[in-house]
């Protein structure tokens, strides 16, 4: 098959990374980069480290407003589209770019696979939900991370096509944790030693746009009396120091640029506690046995609750002050985003796939 995919954000980068390399071992695949994320530590890094191959295209979007960024991405993949004529284009997650991919392609009568599927916070505030309900309902192939996105699409009417296939943000962890482990030197380049220190990244809208929550937030973690690591994500730096936030969390928080996947996994493994509104950053806490303290009201991630290791405080001073103190997890982790074979699961699923 020619398979065209689609990515565009950070997270979609550390996704792509394991299912690139699977679906290259029998099929042509063309890499296509919206350009959603353009600085180099939101972008290029990842490329490098993770080998991916380098983009066939880089559609060059950037930022803007959602109807703006999401038209522009229709527009420039569309017509690669009709270039490129693949018989099957994958999308990653719930970002602006995996609601463009499968938009255009499914308008196209092109198979449409959604890895990540069936996700739900039953939040429509969130930009991410309307992106997830809108591609499950224009994907052919519905790759689910675990049984409860199985069952969110049949509630939603969906009958076919979709796998519980496990997380493949699981396969790039394990394929990754040791050389993260080796060779990287992040903790002595910030003088730290491991479980002594929390880790921090915030950037979802329901955070940044609105000053009362940055700033509950911000002062949570100034008070906290903790060593706290943030590599604070570009949109949050703006709206930081917009709000004339950013002097006093850089006295008392150790703020640093977006890191790289591996300088990051090796931070989120020696960590103590992790305080996160991201949701890959949600499931990585689960994976490596970290307690996570969740800074919004709801997750698609409920099973990483039930099974004890997060735990939800929204913006609110006092419930991220009281879990910094005394949120500890649980005793094991469970096997809810599967074997860390999904890409192999999902390459097996392809073979299946008749083609025009
Ligand atoms: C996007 C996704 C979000 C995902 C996140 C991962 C949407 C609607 N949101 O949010 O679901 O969790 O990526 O990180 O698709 N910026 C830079 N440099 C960059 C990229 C962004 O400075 O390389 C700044 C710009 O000021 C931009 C802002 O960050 O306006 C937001 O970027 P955008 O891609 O629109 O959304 P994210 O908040 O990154
Ligand atoms: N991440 C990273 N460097 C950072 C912050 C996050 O490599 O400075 C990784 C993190 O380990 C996870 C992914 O980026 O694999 C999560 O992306 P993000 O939080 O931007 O988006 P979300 O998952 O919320 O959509």
């Amino acid at each position: 098959m020619k398979i065209l995919s689609i990515v565009g954000a950070r997270p979609q980068f550390i996704k792509c990374a394991a299912l690139s390399c699977a679906v290259r071992k029998e099929h042509n695949e063309i890499l296509v980069h919206t350009g959603q994320h353009y600085d180099s530590e939101m972008s290029d890094i990842f490329f490098k480290e993770l080998q991916i191959p380098e983009p066939d295209y880089n559609l060059g979007i950037g930022s803007g407003s959602h109807g703006e960024q999401t038209g522009k991405m229709l527009i420039e993949i569309e017509k690669t589209l009709l270039y490129e004529k693949p018989n099957l284009v994958i999308v990653y997650g719930d970002t602006n770019s995996t609601l463009a991919g499968a938009l255009a392609a499914s308008k196209l009568h092109i198979k449409v696979a959604h890895v990540e599927a069936g996700l739900r916070s039953f939040d429509r505030n969130m930009p991410e939900e309307i992106n997830r309900i809108l591609t499950d309902h224009a994907s052919d192939l519905l790759f689910c991370p675990t049984e409860t996105a199985v069952l969110n699409l049949k509630k939603e009417g969906i009958t076919t096509g979709m796998y519980n296939v496990g997380d493949i943000m699981l396969d790039t962890l394990e394929y990754n944790i040791r050389i993260a482990e080796k060779k990287t030197t992040i903790l002595d380049d910030l003088c730290l030693n491991s479980n002594e220190y929390m880790v921090a990244t915030v950037h979802r809208v329901s955070n940044t746009d609105k000053i009362e929550n940055l700033c509950s937030i911000v002062n949570a973690f100034c008070d906290a009396g903790e060593t706290i690591v943030f590599p604070v994500h570009p949109r949050t730096e703006k709206y930081l120091k917009q709000y004339e936030l950013w002097n006093k969390l850089s006295t008392k928080v150790k703020v640093v640029p977006p890191l790289g996947y591996l300088e990051m996994l090796k931070l989120m493994m020696h960590a103590r506690k992790i305080l996160t509104d991201s949701g890959g950053v949600q499931k990585e806490a689960y994976m490596l046995g970290v307690p996570c303290i969740t800074l919004r009201e709801n997750t698609e991630w409920v099973e990483t609750i039930e099974d004890g290791w997060n735990v939800l405080v929204g913006a609110d001073y006092g419930k991220i002050m009281h879990s910094i103190e005394s949120f500890e997890g649980s005793k094991s982790v469970g096997k809810i985003f599967g074997d860390g074979n999904t890409a192999e699961k999902i390459f097996e699923i392809l073979k299946s796939v008749e083609v025009d």
